[in-house]
């Protein structure tokens, strides 16, 4: 049945695609990351507006940079590569299907293009006491948690509580920024080492009010 299927349509379609291939190099930019994307929906969702119950976060509106900085961590093992982290090793086998030339740039461009979500909160931290915390992050990430290119800190206040919350334990535990290589990883994760885990949600729950 397979082969008889082969036979009648996939040949002659594997070989004009082939012809093709040697022709012209990969298409990209914003046509490309949306054919691209296609592949990421079932997950992130159609607005990339995330889903919390296999803990998939939303990524409508991050910056270009950052997005390929994070995709290329995947591919590299920086993220995703750790027995226990079970949202990274569902994200990263994702990562390595971007494999064609200017993969990552194309859909890293079309996911910044949409709009961001601010998911409401779920988590009860006290965001007077993470006023206090957030002072040293905010060298970073900006007093207004939108980030700082030039330091690859990224905006975080579109993001989900209970992901910065699953990230903050990450570099905690040493699951993400241990790897050596991964420069901003590492720079992150030193901030992250004295944080227990309530005063985690309580500088969350103080981001969350730069919205
Ligand atoms: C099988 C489900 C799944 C698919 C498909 C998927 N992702 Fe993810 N993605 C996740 C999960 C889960 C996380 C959270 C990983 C973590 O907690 O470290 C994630 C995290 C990310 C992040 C990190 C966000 C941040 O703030 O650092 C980016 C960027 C991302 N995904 C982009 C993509 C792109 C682009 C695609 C398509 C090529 C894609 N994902 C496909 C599940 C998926
Ligand atoms: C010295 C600069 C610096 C400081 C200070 C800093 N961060 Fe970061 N942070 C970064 C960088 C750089 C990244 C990106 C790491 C990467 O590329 O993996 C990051 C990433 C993050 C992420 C992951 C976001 C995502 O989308 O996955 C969270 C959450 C975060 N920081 C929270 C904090 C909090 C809370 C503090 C204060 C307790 C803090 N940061 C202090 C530089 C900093």
């Amino acid at each position: 049945m397979m082969l008889r299927n082969v036979r009648r349509i996939g040949l002659p379609l594997l070989v004009i695609g082939a012809a093709a291939c040697d022709a012209t190099p990969p298409p990209v930019g914003m046509a490309r990351g949306a054919e691209l994307y296609e592949t990421c929906q079932p997950c992130h969702g159609a607005e990339a507006a995330g889903n919390p119950d296999i803990a998939a976060p939303a990524i409508a509106g991050l910056p270009q940079w950052y997005i390929q900085d994070q995709l290329r961590g995947f591919q590299a093992g920086y993220r995703g590569d750790h027995a226990g982290d079970l949202p990274g090793l569902r994200m990263r086998p994702m990562a390595l299907t971007l494999n064609r030339e200017g993969d990552v740039e194309s859909v890293a461009e079309y996911v910044a293009s949409l709009d961001p979500h601010f998911p409401a909160s779920t988590l009860h931290g006290n965001a007077g006491v993470g006023a206090a915390s957030y002072a040293v992050c905010a060298a970073c990430h900006g007093a207004d948690g939108l980030g700082n290119p030039d330091l690859h800190a990224p905006p975080i206040v579109q993001l989900d509580d209970w992901y910065l919350l699953n990230q903050l334990r990450n570099f905690k535990s040493g699951a993400r920024g241990a790897r050596p290589g991964d420069t901003w990883g590492v720079t992150m994760r030193v901030n992250s080492l004295a944080l227990t885990d309530q005063a985690m949600q309580d500088v969350i729950a103080y981001v969350q009010t730069l919205r």
